[in-house]
């Protein structure tokens, strides 16, 4: 099928790189000339594992375009993604402008004939029938154009126009990190639209991933396919992202009881993990969620039911948990260190989560900005971060480029992103170089005999 996804951010370009290995003719479009430059050279703007190779392979398969000519790529598709942006504002409110030009920008471009808008950026409940709304705008500002440049009338405006669409809301489930293996791999594909021959289009151009064409274990059932209308649909995103959010922050509270009572919260969530009803995934505690879409989402969904009069309690405490645990590291070098003012604290990774560059509303930064406040120097050392020119934003905390480097001269050392590499550190040289050996395990990630054996004093979250 032809399609067209415009944003090339996190969900767009691996959306996009992915149909294209399925077959279909994909042409990305973003506004950023620099950035279609780097990925017309075959080079992915984003860190994500196995991303450059696929998108090299469908380019030169000649399934996979770039371009900045949102005009070239509205023509082109039968399908037409909007995946771009919509952060947070300070009132914690999703910034829509973008997806709001963007469907504008189709409306303008949009020609005789059908096709399927999918909403894939996670936008406001109720946002399908607004960008209806805006492309039919769009479509009507084009009217009014060719009406203006004269020589046609109003009706032959139209009827050169009469486009048809519908709108499918798409919510997008995919971790950084594991982008591509959970395109080809997921739980379930949701489509919300009211109008059938769209719902039929989504099915016909998820076919390859619902029958685990490019899955691993390709011997599993038919994946899910969810089909509701457009609120339900923008509910899903939404209401995932929140349970799994709370149940990180559920965790981190039983966590911090289990530090008060002396028991273990990792052997813990073990044992509740085990009932179905619960489930093993999301249980481990630490030191908070972070990133570009648990905050965002929460606030957001918080923001939303506020609108309509409603306060949702748990959500609330959900953040608030979570806004505190961001800190428990520092409660934990106060009990070790008791005066901070002076001290140097190591930080092991800076990123929100492994095996990605995102900074984005990362633990990290809350750590650093507190220690720093209360006088402490502040070093770290990331996998990517501490190569050159990815330590933009960042401020307060000294960059080094060798995690065993890190801990020369350190009063204590906080494991922040539970990064792969960590596991096999030379514990033993690194304490050597510290007088009194300390590490604050803020993900529960090392082995503890292992870290003590080498000469650390070893404090997890909850055990
Ligand atoms: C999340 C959702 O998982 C995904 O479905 C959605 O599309 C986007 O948001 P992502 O932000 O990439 O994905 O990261 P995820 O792996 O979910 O982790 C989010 C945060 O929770 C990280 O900071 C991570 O360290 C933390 N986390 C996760 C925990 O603290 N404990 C856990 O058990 C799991």
């Amino acid at each position: 099928m032809k399609v067209c996804v415009i944003g090339t951010g996190y969900v767009g370009l691996v959306t996009g790189v992915c149909l294209a290995h399925c077959g279909h003719h994909v042409i990305c479009v973003d506004n950023n000339e620099e950035k279609v430059k780097l990925m017309k050279s075959g080079q992915s703007p984003i860190y994500e594992p196995g991303l450059s190779e696929l998108m090299q392979s469908s380019t030169q398969a000649g399934n996979l375009e770039f371009t900045s000519d949102l005009g070239y790529g509205v023509d082109h598709g039968e399908i037409l993604f909007i995946a771009v942006g919509t952060p947070a504002l300070p009132s914690g409110d999703s910034d829509t402008r973008y997806v709001e030009a963007v469907a504008r920008g189709i409306g303008a471009h949009l020609s005789k004939g059908y096709k399927v808008i999918v909403n894939k950026s996670t936008v406001p409940i109720g946002s399908g029938d607004w960008v209806r709304m805006i492309v039919l705008d769009g479509i009507a500002e084009r009217q009014k154009a060719l009406v203006g440049a004269g020589g046609v009338s109003g009706e032959e405006a139209l009827s050169s126009i009469e486009a048809e669409f519908d709108v499918v809301s798409n919510p997008e489930f995919l971790r950084e990190g594991s982008a591509i293996y959970d395109t080809f791999n997921p739980d379930r594909i949701v489509l919300g639209s009211n109008g059938e021959k769209a719902i039929a289009m989504m099915q016909e151009l998820y076919a390859p991933i619902v029958d685990r064409r490019f899955a691993e274990e390709s011997s599993l059932p038919p994946v899910p396919v969810v089909v509701t209308d457009l609120s339900s649909a923008e509910m899903i995103k939404y209401a995932a992202n929140a349970f799994l959010a709370t149940k990180i922050s559920f965790i981190n509270e039983v966590a911090n009881i289990c530090d008060r009572v002396g028991a273990d919260v990792t052997q813990v969530a073990k044992g509740i993990g085990l009932d179905s009803r619960i489930g093993n995934k999301f249980l481990q505690a630490g030191i908070g969620w972070g990133g570009s879409c648990f905050p965002k989402d929460v606030s957001a969904l918080i923001h939303t039911a506020e609108d309509y009069n409603y306060e949702a309690q748990l959500l609330k405490s959900a953040v608030s948990v979570n806004e505190r645990q961001r800190l428990i590291a520092v409660e934990k070098l106060q009990q070790e260190l008791k005066i901070l003012k002076g001290k140097v604290v190591g930080l092991l990774g800076l990123t929100f989560k492994p095996d990605t560059d995102d900074m984005r509303d990362a633990p990290a930064l809350n750590l650093i900005e507190q220690l720093n406040r209360l006088g402490a120097k502040v070093k770290a050392y990331d996998p990517i971060i501490s190569q050159s020119g990815m330590r933009h934003g960042l401020s307060g905390v000294i960059v080094e480029t060798d995690p065993e480097m890190l801990a020369d001269g350190c009063d204590a050392l906080v494991l922040v992103t539970d990064w792969q590499p960590f596991l096999k550190l030379d514990f033993a040289k690194m304490a050597k170089s510290m007088s009194h050996p300390v590490i604050i395990d803020g993900r529960n990630f090392l082995n503890r005999q292992t870290v003590e054996k080498a000469g650390f004093r070893y404090v997890g979250i909850g055990r």
